[in-house]
Protein backbone atom coordinates (compact mmCIF):
# COMPACT_ATOMS: atom_id res chain seq x y z
CA UNK A 1 0.00 0.00 0.00
CA UNK A 2 1.06 3.23 -0.64
CA UNK A 3 1.83 6.15 2.00
CA UNK A 4 -0.54 8.08 1.51
CA UNK A 5 -3.11 5.09 1.64
CA UNK A 6 -1.95 4.05 5.54
CA UNK A 7 -2.63 7.77 6.43
CA UNK A 8 -5.97 7.72 5.13
CA UNK A 9 -6.46 4.50 6.92
CA UNK A 10 -5.38 5.86 10.38
CA UNK A 11 -7.37 9.41 9.89
CA UNK A 12 -10.51 7.14 9.09
CA UNK A 13 -10.18 4.84 12.50
CA UNK A 14 -9.51 8.15 14.19
CA UNK A 15 -13.44 8.52 13.63
CA UNK A 16 -14.39 6.20 16.38
CA UNK A 17 -13.20 8.42 19.16
CA UNK A 18 -15.37 11.41 17.54
CA UNK A 19 -18.22 11.12 20.00
CA UNK A 20 -19.68 15.11 19.15
CA UNK A 21 -18.81 18.40 20.75
CA UNK A 22 -16.05 20.44 19.23
CA UNK A 23 -13.22 18.74 17.58
CA UNK A 24 -9.60 19.51 17.89
CA UNK A 25 -8.25 19.57 14.27
CA UNK A 26 -4.58 19.23 13.37
CA UNK A 27 -2.42 20.41 10.24
CA UNK A 28 -1.24 18.09 7.62
CA UNK A 29 -1.86 15.78 4.56
CA UNK A 30 -3.11 12.67 7.52
CA UNK A 31 -4.92 15.47 9.20
CA UNK A 32 -6.71 16.63 5.84
CA UNK A 33 -8.15 12.30 4.81
CA UNK A 34 -9.08 13.10 8.61
CA UNK A 35 -11.28 15.82 7.77
CA UNK A 36 -12.84 14.45 4.86
CA UNK A 37 -14.23 12.02 6.63
CA UNK A 38 -15.24 14.21 9.59
CA UNK A 39 -17.54 15.94 6.75
CA UNK A 40 -19.46 12.45 6.22
CA UNK A 41 -19.95 12.65 9.95
CA UNK A 42 -20.45 16.42 10.67
CA UNK A 43 -24.00 16.50 11.75
CA UNK A 44 -22.77 14.61 14.93
CA UNK A 45 -20.64 17.11 15.86
CA UNK A 46 -20.90 20.77 17.01
CA UNK A 47 -17.39 21.96 14.88
CA UNK A 48 -13.88 22.30 15.51
CA UNK A 49 -10.82 24.39 16.79
CA UNK A 50 -8.05 24.38 14.17
CA UNK A 51 -4.61 24.30 14.53
CA UNK A 52 -3.68 26.26 11.37
CA UNK A 53 -4.98 28.38 8.37
CA UNK A 54 -4.93 25.45 6.11
CA UNK A 55 -6.93 23.36 7.97
CA UNK A 56 -9.52 26.49 8.98
CA UNK A 57 -9.85 26.56 5.34
CA UNK A 58 -10.06 22.85 4.58
CA UNK A 59 -13.07 22.21 7.22
CA UNK A 60 -14.59 25.69 6.28
CA UNK A 61 -14.81 24.08 2.68
CA UNK A 62 -16.76 21.12 3.73
CA UNK A 63 -19.09 23.89 5.74
CA UNK A 64 -17.87 22.04 9.38
CA UNK A 65 -18.26 25.56 11.95
CA UNK A 66 -14.83 26.55 13.14
CA UNK A 67 -14.18 28.28 16.66
CA UNK A 68 -11.75 30.43 18.74
CA UNK A 69 -10.45 28.31 20.97
CA UNK A 70 -10.68 30.74 23.24
CA UNK A 71 -14.41 30.83 22.67
CA UNK A 72 -14.70 27.52 23.68
CA UNK A 73 -13.55 25.29 27.36
CA UNK A 74 -11.23 22.48 27.38
CA UNK A 75 -11.92 19.58 23.95
CA UNK A 76 -12.44 16.12 24.75
CA UNK A 77 -10.98 15.34 21.22
CA UNK A 78 -7.70 16.34 19.63
CA UNK A 79 -6.73 14.66 16.45
CA UNK A 80 -2.83 15.30 14.28
CA UNK A 81 -0.51 13.41 12.56
CA UNK A 82 3.11 13.65 13.67
CA UNK A 83 6.24 13.18 11.69
CA UNK A 84 7.80 11.00 14.71
CA UNK A 85 6.46 9.00 17.38
CA UNK A 86 8.54 6.66 19.78
CA UNK A 87 6.63 4.15 21.84
CA UNK A 88 5.88 6.32 24.74
CA UNK A 89 4.02 8.40 22.12
CA UNK A 90 6.21 11.31 22.83
CA UNK A 91 6.39 13.04 18.90
CA UNK A 92 8.49 15.39 16.60
CA UNK A 93 6.03 17.36 15.22
CA UNK A 94 5.76 20.55 13.16
CA UNK A 95 6.62 19.39 9.57
CA UNK A 96 4.26 21.83 8.21
CA UNK A 97 5.06 24.57 10.43
CA UNK A 98 1.98 24.56 12.45
CA UNK A 99 3.74 22.90 15.93
CA UNK A 100 2.78 26.58 17.66
CA UNK A 101 -0.84 26.37 17.51
CA UNK A 102 -0.80 22.32 17.58
CA UNK A 103 1.00 22.31 21.07
CA UNK A 104 -2.13 24.75 22.17
CA UNK A 105 -4.87 22.86 21.13
CA UNK A 106 -3.43 19.28 21.91
CA UNK A 107 -2.33 21.22 25.35
CA UNK A 108 -6.43 22.27 25.56
CA UNK A 109 -7.32 18.87 24.86
CA UNK A 110 -8.62 16.19 26.92
CA UNK A 111 -7.58 12.90 24.97
CA UNK A 112 -4.88 13.14 21.99
CA UNK A 113 -5.29 10.95 19.32
CA UNK A 114 -2.27 10.88 17.37
CA UNK A 115 -2.56 9.22 13.58
CA UNK A 116 0.06 8.12 10.87
CA UNK A 117 1.21 5.52 8.72
CA UNK A 118 3.71 2.57 10.78
CA UNK A 119 6.79 4.45 8.91
CA UNK A 120 6.22 7.42 11.40
CA UNK A 121 7.34 4.94 14.74
CA UNK A 122 10.42 4.95 15.61
CA UNK A 123 13.29 3.70 18.45
CA UNK A 124 14.40 6.94 19.04
CA UNK A 125 13.11 10.24 17.81
CA UNK A 126 15.48 12.97 15.90
CA UNK A 127 16.20 10.82 12.41
CA UNK A 128 13.85 13.89 11.30
CA UNK A 129 14.93 17.22 11.40
CA UNK A 130 13.22 18.93 14.43
CA UNK A 131 11.05 21.78 13.57
CA UNK A 132 11.75 25.07 15.87
CA UNK A 133 9.62 28.06 15.31
CA UNK A 134 11.48 31.18 16.02
CA UNK A 135 10.60 35.14 16.69
CA UNK A 136 12.57 36.52 13.13
CA UNK A 137 15.16 38.91 14.99
CA UNK A 138 16.20 35.63 17.43
CA UNK A 139 17.18 33.85 14.24
CA UNK A 140 20.87 34.01 14.29
CA UNK A 141 21.16 33.83 18.32
CA UNK A 142 18.72 30.85 18.38
CA UNK A 143 20.58 28.84 15.41
CA UNK A 144 23.85 29.40 17.82
CA UNK A 145 22.25 27.82 20.71
CA UNK A 146 20.68 25.01 18.92
CA UNK A 147 24.64 24.05 17.43
CA UNK A 148 26.01 24.29 21.07
CA UNK A 149 22.91 21.70 21.99
CA UNK A 150 24.97 19.44 19.20
CA UNK A 151 22.58 20.14 16.67
CA UNK A 152 22.35 21.31 13.03
CA UNK A 153 20.12 23.95 12.39
CA UNK A 154 18.81 24.82 8.86
CA UNK A 155 16.48 27.96 8.32
CA UNK A 156 13.45 26.91 6.01
CA UNK A 157 14.02 29.69 3.80
CA UNK A 158 10.83 31.20 2.16
CA UNK A 159 8.98 30.24 5.08
CA UNK A 160 6.49 31.90 7.56
CA UNK A 161 4.23 30.56 10.03
CA UNK A 162 1.04 31.49 10.58
CA UNK A 163 1.92 33.30 13.44
CA UNK A 164 4.57 36.00 10.95
CA UNK A 165 7.30 33.60 12.35
CA UNK A 166 10.39 31.57 10.94
CA UNK A 167 11.31 27.63 11.17
CA UNK A 168 14.86 26.37 11.93
CA UNK A 169 15.02 22.67 11.02
CA UNK A 170 17.10 20.85 13.83
CA UNK A 171 19.30 17.92 11.62
CA UNK A 172 21.80 15.39 13.83
CA UNK A 173 19.92 15.15 16.69
CA UNK A 174 19.97 11.73 18.87
CA UNK A 175 16.79 12.36 21.35
CA UNK A 176 17.55 10.73 23.89
CA UNK A 177 15.61 12.84 27.10
CA UNK A 178 12.83 14.26 24.81
CA UNK A 179 10.93 16.15 27.59
CA UNK A 180 14.38 17.55 29.25
CA UNK A 181 15.47 18.48 25.71
CA UNK A 182 11.78 20.41 25.30
CA UNK A 183 12.49 22.01 28.01
CA UNK A 184 16.02 22.97 27.26
CA UNK A 185 15.03 24.27 23.86
CA UNK A 186 11.83 26.21 24.88
CA UNK A 187 13.82 28.21 26.85
CA UNK A 188 15.74 29.56 24.56
CA UNK A 189 15.24 33.26 24.22
CA UNK A 190 13.17 34.26 21.05
CA UNK A 191 12.30 30.25 20.97
CA UNK A 192 8.47 30.18 20.52
CA UNK A 193 7.60 26.50 20.46
CA UNK A 194 10.06 23.72 19.94
CA UNK A 195 8.50 20.55 17.59
CA UNK A 196 8.96 17.84 20.61
CA UNK A 197 5.94 16.98 22.32
CA UNK A 198 6.73 15.04 25.18
CA UNK A 199 5.64 17.23 28.32
CA UNK A 200 2.05 16.77 26.73
CA UNK A 201 2.22 13.48 24.60
CA UNK A 202 -0.12 11.65 22.39
CA UNK A 203 -2.94 9.42 24.38
CA UNK A 204 -3.58 7.42 21.36
CA UNK A 205 -1.65 6.46 18.25
CA UNK A 206 -3.08 5.03 15.91
CA UNK A 207 -1.11 4.04 12.77
CA UNK A 208 -1.93 2.68 9.24
CA UNK A 209 -0.39 -0.33 7.90
CA UNK A 210 -1.00 -3.78 5.00
CA UNK A 211 -2.07 -5.25 8.52
CA UNK A 212 -4.92 -2.89 9.16
CA UNK A 213 -4.86 0.03 11.68
CA UNK A 214 -2.66 -0.29 14.83
CA UNK A 215 -3.59 1.24 17.76
CA UNK A 216 -0.94 2.38 20.65
CA UNK A 217 -2.33 3.55 24.17
C1 LIG B 1 2.34 19.87 10.89
C2 LIG B 1 2.58 18.58 11.56
C3 LIG B 1 2.08 17.35 10.87
O1 LIG B 1 1.23 16.68 11.74
C4 LIG B 1 3.24 16.48 10.53
O2 LIG B 1 4.16 17.22 9.73
C5 LIG B 1 2.78 15.23 9.75
O3 LIG B 1 2.33 15.59 8.50
P1 LIG B 1 1.72 14.56 7.47
O4 LIG B 1 0.42 14.08 8.05
O5 LIG B 1 1.54 15.36 6.21
O6 LIG B 1 2.71 13.43 7.30
O7 LIG B 1 3.15 18.49 12.62
O8 LIG B 1 2.94 20.94 11.57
Amino acid sequence: MKQDDLKKQAAEAALAYVKGGIIGIGTGSTVNHFIDALAGIKGCIEGAVSSSESSTERLRRHGIPVFDLNAVGELDLYVDGADESNHRLELIKGGGGALTREKIVAAASRTFVCIADESKLVEVLGRFPLPVEVIPMARGYVARELVQLGGTPVWREGFVTDNGNLILDVQNLEITDPKGLEQRINNIAGVVTVGIFALRPADVLILGSAQGPRTII
